[in-house]
């Protein structure tokens, strides 16, 4: 059902721009995907403790806590994924325009899906992790034991056992979380985002940055 035909969206005069040179960084969104039990969750709050100490603006989209409110009446059909993941790239988008570096960590197993988002905010917003780790090293860290009942049959379309889960093609950093200790692959995350953090003070700093603030009367 689209209802948005008679919508006429309202320019903010507080932009995103203006937001980020108060935060004195870009807004970004940082994309977590991979298996059940392969460090999404884990990597993406260890990078935004990194970024919160630097003084970065953050926040962490987390495929459980969503699934709690936003996402409650949603399942694990693959029509529900997919209205899962396309729900958490607008809120994903919304922070970012907040100006916001948002890290979300959900498994995401569809290529489209993913590659959807990507499509709605650009390239340059958007950059893909791939938290690369066998079903194997899941399964043997089983944190949440969802892989032992998954093999038991007491959970349907299980992501890696009854359900895809589909590698992306070109992610912009693959972190080998089933094989490395987590320092390594906090360093791996934090060296991707060096340009995404410098350009904000090189090129894209000088875009109108500072010719768009509006007089209240
Ligand atoms: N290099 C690593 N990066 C991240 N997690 C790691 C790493 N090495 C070991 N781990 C461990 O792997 C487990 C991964 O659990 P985590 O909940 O982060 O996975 P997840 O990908 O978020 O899974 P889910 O999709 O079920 O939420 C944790 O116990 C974590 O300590
Ligand atoms: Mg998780």
């Amino acid at each position: 059902m689209k209802t948005t035909s008679n919508i006429v969206f309202h320019q903010a005069t507080v932009t995103r721009n203006r937001r980020e040179l108060q935060n004195n960084h870009r807004g970004v969104i940082i994309w977590f995907t991979g298996l059940s039990g392969a460090g999404k969750s884990t990597l993406a709050h260890a990078v935004e403790e990194k970024l919160h100490q630097m003084g970065c603006r953050t926040f962490v989209l987390d495929g459980d806590n969503v699934r709690h409110g936003l996402c409650r009446d949603l399942g694990f059909s693959n029509q529900n994924r997919m209205e899962n993941i396309r729900r958490v790239g607008e809120v994903a988008k919304l922070f970012m325009e907040a100006g916001v570096i948002v890290l979300t960590a959900f498994i995401s197993p569809f290529r489209a899906d993913r590659e959807h988002v990507r499509d709605m905010v650009g390239n340059s917003d958007f950059i893909e992790i791939f938290c690369d780790s066998t079903i194997q090293v899941c399964e043997n860290r089983d944190v949440k034991g969802l892989y032992k009942k998954a093999r038991a049959g007491e959970i349907l379309e299980f992501t890696g056992i009854t359900s895809p889960y589909e590698r992306p093609d070109k992610p912009e950093v693959i972190v080998e979380t089933g094989r490395l200790p987590l320092t390594d692959c906090v360093d791996t995350v934090m060296e991707s985002l060096e340009t995404v953090l410098t350009l904000f003070s090189s090129d894209y700093i000088n875009k109108d940055l500072c010719t768009d603030s509006v007089k209240i009367s």
